[in-house]
Order: structure tokens, then sequence, then C-alpha cells
């Protein structure tokens, strides 16, 4: 169940969190894996992990919002691996500032990351998806990275709602547009509620400071009174969740949205 056997997977920002842990799952259960990040350090590193514990992994430099670097990105992917069946665009960037707060230049920055890198990373992998996606059983798959933000709105973070938002319903068209073309893709979205990475502790520390104070700690706490399960999320949370999206036993999937949020939503 769940397994990847011969697949190859492209993983934007995947250098750590959630594409990190991914990443290393997907290794795990038998997929090649393509970690693109602006993290190169971080992304070598994690390539690095998953070859000592056995899998296959080549790490490259990436940034989501400039298309050159999407297509000198997949060229060394085809290189290396041949094909590509699974595309995660999972590369994000958080604001957490109110409508009033955020200046202009923090949008753009936010739309180029959380949007804009969505629709490039599609455009880039789509030949190779719709090559393979002829080849195999049950078809190619993408995975965006919404959120919990993409579903309902969030009070301190309109912003970031706003890219999520887009995420969740370009899965929804895309799935719709490629089936309507006979490509053979499956495109589905991830909703994580609260998931303790990097970007977790950033939301911690933003609404902190809306609150006019520095403590973290109480931040974290009444963020895990939001989620009914009684803790926040670990990446591994999500990546099991990817792992089902991308694999064959997701077949009948597409335009859907897996929420994996603790019942945050439920209320
Ligand atoms: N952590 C959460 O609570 C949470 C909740 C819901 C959704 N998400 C989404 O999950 C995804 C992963 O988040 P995470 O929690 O692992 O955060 P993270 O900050 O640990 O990881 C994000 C990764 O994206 C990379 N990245 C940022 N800008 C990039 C760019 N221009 N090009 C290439 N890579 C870039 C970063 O270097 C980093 O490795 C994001 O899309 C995020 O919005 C996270």
């Amino acid at each position: 169940m769940n397994r990847l056997d011969g697949k190859v997977a492209f993983l934007s920002g995947a250098a750590r969190g959630i594409g990190g842990a991914t990443a290393k799952l997907m290794a795990s259960v038998g997929a090649k894996v393509v970690i693109g990040d602006v993290l190169d350090e971080r992304g070598r590193q994690t390539a690095k992990e998953i070859e000592t514990a056995g899998g296959q992994a080549l790490y490259v430099s990436l940034d989501v919002t400039q298309e050159a670097s999407w297509a000198a990105a997949m060229d060394a992917a085809l290189k290396k691996f041949g094909k590509l069946d699974v595309l995660l665009n999972n590369a994000g960037i958080f604001n957490g500032k109110g409508v009033e707060e955020a200046s202009i230049e923090e949008w753009h920055k936010l739309v180029a990351v959380n949007l804009t890198g969505v629709v490039l990373g599609t455009r880039a992998a789509l030949p190779h998806l719709k090559a393979s996606g002829q080849k195999s059983e049950h078809g190619a798959a993408i995975v965006n990275l919404a959120s919990v933000a993409g579903l309902v709105g969030s009070q301190l973070d309109p912003l970031y709602s706003l890219t999520k938002g887009g995420v969740t319903l370009f899965t929804k068209s895309t799935a719709l547009e490629f089936g309507r073309k006979g490509y053979r893709i499956r495109v589905n979205s991830i909703h994580p509620g609260v998931i303790d990475t990097d970007m977790g502790q950033q939301t911690f520390g933003r609404r902190a400071k809306a609150r006019g104070t520095n403590d973290t700690e109480a931040t974290r706490k009444a963020s895990m009174t939001m989620h009914p399960i009684g803790r926040l999320g670990v990446a591994d949370d999500i990546a099991k969740g990817i792992v089902f999206l991308a694999s064959d036993d997701a077949a009948f999937m597409t335009g859907s949205g897996l929420v994996v949020d603790g019942g945050y939503t439920a209320q």
C-alpha cells in the first residue's frame, strides 16, 4: 500500500520541513526523489541522508519564482532519472501580517513564491508528467501544498490565506483542465493544520507579536488548543498524506483536497 516503486518525484522546497520529510518518506517507499530549494547546503544534506539510508536522491538549486530556474532544475532531474511521475509543489513562505501591516513588497514576495511558484512548477513539469501519465496504469500526479488557511479565513494571516485559497482552486481547476484535455495527470491538494516546522515557529512568533508579546511558548500552546486532537502536527503527518495522494492508491482522486489538520477546520 502507498508504494511509489519505480516512480520519480520532484519536490520543491524540500530541503527541510514538510518537503524534507516527504522526500525521505517517498524514497523509503521506492521513489527516486529530486529536491529543489534555495537552501543549497541544507538541501544537499537532506539528499545525502536519503542516499545514506539506501535511497536515490538528487539535489538541485531552485528558486520557484524564476521560470529559467525551473527549466534548469527539470533538465537536471530528467538527465539523472530519465522521467517524471510526481510533482510536489511544496515551497512556500509565511507572512502573518494584517492587510494594513504588510508592505506591498511583502505581498509581491508572497505571491511570487506561493502562487507564481506553483504555476511555474506545474508548467515546467507538465510535458514530462503528460509523457509518463500515458505510460502508467493510473497516470501521473501533482500534489500542491495548500493549508487550512486555504479553506477557511484566518484573522491573523489574510494575505497568506489569499495565496493558499488560490492554490486550493488552482488544484481543482488544473484537475479539470487536464481531464478535459485527456492528460492522465491527477491533481490534488493537501491542507495541513499548524505543523511544527520552521514555518510553524514563524507563525508562533508572528502571533505573539500581534498580541504585543515575545512569548512564543504561550502562542504555541494557544495554537495547540485550536487542534481538537490535542497536539500540533509534525512534518511526517503531512508526508504520509502526500505519499498517499502521489501513489496509485489515490487513483480515483483528482481535484480533491486532503485535510490533515487534527480537527482544526471541523469546528
Ligand atoms: N508549517 C505549517 O504550519 C504549514 C501549515 C499549512 C501549510 N504549510 C505549507 O507547507 C509548505 C512547507 O512548509 P514548511 O512548514 O515545511 O516550511 P519550511 O519553511 O520549513 O519549508 C519551506 C521550504 O520552502 C523553501 N523555499 C522558500 N522559498 C523558496 C523559493 N523561492 N524557491 C525554492 N524553495 C523555496 C524553503 O527554503 C524551505 O526549505 C509551505 O507551502 C507551507 O505554506 C505549512
